[in-house]
């Protein structure tokens, strides 16, 4: 097995948006970052005294603006959440629902979301993962971006514990497919009912996935468990 989370590890799976981050989303950063952003280390923190309990935790990957992020974490007070995001305006937007609807169970790193599953996170310590909306990147000649690939699904179960979840989902046919593929080719992850599952019913909306059902795209929603 590739042990390099990405084939090309040169190669991002984002492009950074040009968007600035709103005087609103700035204050956030300013005044809510240091209690709720970790800062990208090589170095493994301590999970447990960030966020100041043993609990399950989840790592989701690319929350965008963060607005399905705070729901779940807020219906799911008894799991903490390590939310990567690449986009200054989404951890400015994240930060600002965290106040307003009181969450304590989120910490977000602004990084890469590859170095971080590398560096910042201990084996076999994860109790899920989810990936809503992945970039799509849909020119074949662009699929070697994708993140859900095997090398990432490798790493990905290196870090979870043995009853790990992955929850993916996307509006692009192709990509969905495509996922499917890399986790049968990966042999690490049992994709439930070997196929596209129903919406679990914690999962709110996203705002890509509206963009995707204006232009009515097929939501597709996969859910798989850590093989033993
Ligand atoms: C298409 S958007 C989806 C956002 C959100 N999940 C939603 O559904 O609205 C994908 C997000 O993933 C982020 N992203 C892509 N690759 C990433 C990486 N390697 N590390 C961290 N974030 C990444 C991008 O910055 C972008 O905000």
């Amino acid at each position: 097995m590739n042990s390099d989370l990405h084939p090309y590890p040169a190669i991002r799976s984002y492009v950074l948006r040009q968007s600035r981050a709103t005087a609103a989303q700035e204050r956030a950063i300013q005044e809510l970052g240091p209690q709720f952003c970790v800062p990208y280390r090589e170095v493994l923190p301590d999970w447990q005294v960030i966020f100041g309990r043993a609990a399950p935790c989840v790592l989701e990957v690319g929350f965008g603006m963060g607005h399905a992020t705070a729901q779940i974490a807020k219906a799911k007070p008894d799991t903490d959440f390590i939310c990567v995001e690449v986009h200054r305006p989404g951890i400015g937007a994240l930060l600002a629902r965290i106040e307003s609807l009181g969450i304590t169970n989120i910490r977000i790193v602004q990084h890469d979301v590859v170095a971080v599953m590398r560096s910042m996170i201990p084996p076999d310590y994860l109790s899920g993962c989810h990936v809503f909306f992945p970039d799509p990147w849909q020119k074949k000649r662009h699929h070697k971006r994708r993140l859900v690939q095997v090398p990432f699904l490798a790493e990905l179960y290196r870090i979870s514990r043995p009853d790990a979840y992955l929850y993916l989902a996307s509006d692009w046919e192709d990509y969905a497919v495509w996922m499917l593929d890399e986790l049968r080719k990966s042999g690490l992850w049992q994709i439930d009912g070997d196929d596209f599952c129903k919406p679990v019913a914690w999962r709110p909306s996203t705002s890509f996935e509206h963009k995707g059902l204006a232009k009515a795209h097929i939501i597709r929603e996969i859910m798989a468990k850590k093989q033993p």
